[in-house]
């Protein structure tokens, strides 16, 4: 997947990065906090991981014109902004990383690398409804997976179960947009419109309004 960046509205962006591309960029723009957190990383791949998904926040704020607010982590490790405006999700994993913001809502995003041992991990993540549209097709469950990391992103709290209190609608590999759900949770059931693009062995996944 390419590095890219998106204005999805005048409120939302986000943006892709290819870390070996953005790795040596300044990061003199993050909080004192972040800083600190950045620096307490002992691995460097696991650094420019954490620096490439502050590189597409930041990316993702200044096409929608926004400053770089600072970011906090709530006790469900989900990320607010420090002057409490916005909402913003972060994915980072081999090789690649990725912001969204939203100015308004809620949001979560989400990389997978395609893996066929997804298919055997499907029995800890999906309903056995879903299990049968998925057809046993890594691609598909690669989707299932990243959208429910995405949706379990967005609602932030830890306790969700994906295989429990997250469901899909059927979908296959031709759709763009795939429909979910959180239920049996202690809340009311949510509704989530989840974007895929797949690019070559990646899935990418954000929430979308
Ligand atoms: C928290 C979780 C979503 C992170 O996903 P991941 O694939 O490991 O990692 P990603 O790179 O995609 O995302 C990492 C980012 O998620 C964010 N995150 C962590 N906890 C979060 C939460 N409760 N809500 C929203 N975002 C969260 C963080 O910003 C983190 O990045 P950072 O550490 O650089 O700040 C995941 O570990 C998880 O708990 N999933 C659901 C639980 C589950 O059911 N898992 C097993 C089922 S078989």
């Amino acid at each position: 997947m390419q590095t890219k960046i998106e204005k999805i509205s005048t409120l939302s962006a986000l943006a892709v990065n290819n870390i070996q591309e953005v790795c040596n960029q300044e990061v003199d723009f993050l909080s004192f906090r972040e800083k600190l957190s950045l620096a307490n990383i002992s691995k460097i791949e696991k650094r420019n991981e954490w620096k490439a998904a502050r590189l597409a926040i930041k990316a993702a704020l200044d096409c929608i014109s926004l400053p770089y607010p600072g970011f906090y982590k709530d006790e469900h490790g989900k990320s607010h902004a420090m002057d409490g405006y916005g909402h913003v999700s972060l994915t980072h994993t081999k090789g690649i990383a990725a912001a969204i913001f939203h100015k308004d809502m809620p949001v979560g995003i989400d990389l997978d690398y395609v893996r066929e041992k997804v298919v055997r991990l499907g029995q800890k993540f999906l309903d056995h409804s879903e299990i049968e549209f998925l057809k046993s097709d890594p691609l598909l469950y690669t989707m299932a997976w990243s959208a429910k990391e995405s949706i379990y992103k967005c609602q932030g709290r830890k306790g969700i179960s994906l295989k429990e209190n997250i469901l899909l609608k059927p979908f296959g590999v031709e759709d763009q947009v795939i429909q979910g759900k959180v239920y049996d949770s202690e809340f009311s059931d949510h509704f989530y419109s989840v974007k895929v693009e797949v690019s070559g062995e990646m899935v990418l996944t954000y929430t979308i309004w």
